[in-house]
């Protein structure tokens, strides 16, 4: 057997490694998404069920993640590769670290272009544009912006850059480097901003609407976006786990890890969510405007506010900062697959990647203006088709087959020697990942795939064949209970 190439580099301690794998999961999924998706459901009934998400499905795929990355020792591919011959499971399974690889380098395609929107609204507010701008103002602005394909091509194209820069120097002396800076940054500028949030007269209704649950205003639609967006969040499903995690020396404990990345991804989110509502309440405006929250109806609140345009353009700032340490981890799986597999040099693989992803995601900033009638999947445009096909389909897809991997196919000394827990712990984990965890992927799933309608016939078809699966596998022994 030829000797595989496995990960050479490694993270110089443990608190680095679990500030970057931090710093991938907090980005736009956590300042941009969730106050807005919070802000379309109503608040508090949809944060708990969030929270619900995180701890049973977030944290049991994001240990797991971690573990097949460890234990693979490479990036996705090939890290499936060898686990799968570990296992003696079907060489098959390379293709969910595939899976992973392409969905990653796809999000990354179209994350540069809305962090550049961050990026040029960090600039504007710099220059005072946004104060006393009135509502008709701010949409027209955005508006404006997103007409404008030169200004997002420039934008897109500035933060495609810094990302290949920092991947391209490798791990200790690009991305650790980075996140070093970014991370201190990002706590510092969050706690001012809360800080203030707190001096708004508003912060109390802020913390009502986000921690009161109204379950009236609950749907199922509500309860599919919270589980979708608890993978995202985390950054699991597509591999940058599974990357950092064969980076992480067998010294350490990937269940720390895991919970310390879970914890302050979700605080940040939380406390996001409170400076946000604070923000946009003391101002009088709607919690409920969709992806607009961001870029129309904080402006509009900030140019009211004394201070607005010191603490929106640091707000800003903190979008951009959070968007470049999650796109690095966007793009370090396909590196290091294309260093490893193909023997192509991390400089090499990190610029040649960069500019197709950067091609790619030409695609998505047509999307808002030239492009915005062409349609790719049904009735979406290049950039909702991109989002459509990876935090819908790939997304969960990864999901399943890693809890499937970890709960059926591994051998027990692996998980062991992986999952640091305790016997009553590990049944509990193994039974989640069994049961809960792919079967609530697989409701999402459905639903994406065929509309609410037709839901619970999908469900019951794919819920049979898992069954099947797993009764078939045990029988032939191929599955490791
Ligand atoms: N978690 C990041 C966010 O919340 C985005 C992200 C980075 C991601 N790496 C990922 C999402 C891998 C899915 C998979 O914005």
């Amino acid at each position: 057997m030829s000797q595989l190439k496995l990960s050479e580099e490694g993270w110089s301690n443990q608190t680095i490694f679990i500030l970057a794998a931090i710093g991938s999961a907090v980005g736009l999924g956590n300042l941009w998404k969730f106050p807005y998706i919070t802000g379309e459901n109503g608040g508090g009934a949809f944060v708990l069920v969030y929270l619900a998400c995180i701890l049973l499905i977030g944290i049991p795929v994001l240990l797991s993640e971690l573990a097949l990355g460890r234990a693979g020792q490479a990036n996705p591919v090939q890290s499936m590769a060898n686990l799968s011959r570990q296992n003696s499971a079907s060489p098959l399974w390379f293709l969910l670290g595939l899976n992973g690889v392409l969905a990653a380098a796809l999000i990354l395609s179209f994350y540069t272009v809305v962090a550049g929107w961050g990026a040029a609204y960090f600039f504007e507010s710099l220059q005072g544009a946004f104060i006393d701008i009135t509502p008709d103002q701010a949409g027209t602005h955005f508006e404006g912006l997103l007409h404008n394909p030169y200004e997002l091509m420039f934008w897109h194209s500035a933060l495609s850059l810094l990302t290949a820069i920092v991947v391209a120097k490798g791990v200790k002396s690009g991305i650790e480097r980075a996140i070093s800076f970014l991370m201190p940054g990002l706590l510092l500028i969050l706690l001012v901003l809360l800080g203030y949030a707190t001096t708004t007269g508003a912060f109390g209704q802020s913390f009502g609407f986000l921690f009161y649950p109204d379950f009236t205003k609950l749907s199922w639609a509500a309860v599919l976006t919270a589980m979708g967006h608890a993978f995202f969040t985390l950054s699991i499903g597509l591999g940058t786990m599974m990357v950092y995690g064969s980076y992480l020396s067998r010294k350490h404990s990937i269940v720390k890890a895991g919970m310390w990345i879970a914890f302050a991804d979700t605080l940040v989110a939380l406390l996001a969510g409170l400076v946000i509502f604070s923000i946009v309440f003391a101002n009088g405006l709607q919690a409920g405007s969709g992806p607009g929250l961001l870029f129309q109806t904080l402006p509009i609140a900030f140019g009211q506010m004394t201070g607005g345009w010191f603490f929106g353009t640091l707000f800003f700032a903190l979008v951009v900062m959070a968007a470049l340490s999650s796109s690095i981890s966007l793009l370090e799986p396909a590196v290091s697959w294309f260093e490893q597999n193909w023997d192509i040099k991390r400089l090499k693989a990190a610029w040649l990647l960069g500019f197709i992803i950067w091609v790619v995601g030409i695609g998505s900033v047509l999307s808002f203006n030239d492009w915005a009638d062409v349609h790719f999947l049904g009735e979406r445009n290049f950039f909702e088709s991109v989002d459509f096909l990876t935090a819908n389909i790939m997304l969960p897809l990864g999901g399943l087959l890693i809890s499937v991997f970890v709960a059926w196919v591994m051998k027990q000394e692996q998980r062991y020697a992986e999952i640091e827990l305790e016997q009553g712990a590990m049944k509990w984990l193994l039974m989640d990942l069994r049961w809960i965890a792919p079967v609530a992927i697989l409701i999402v799933f459905a639903t994406n795939l065929v509309g609410a309608e037709s839901t619970w016939v999908m469900v019951t078809v794919a819920l049979v064949v898992y069954a099947v699966y797993v009764v078939n596998a045990i029988r032939n022994g191929h599955l490791n209970g």
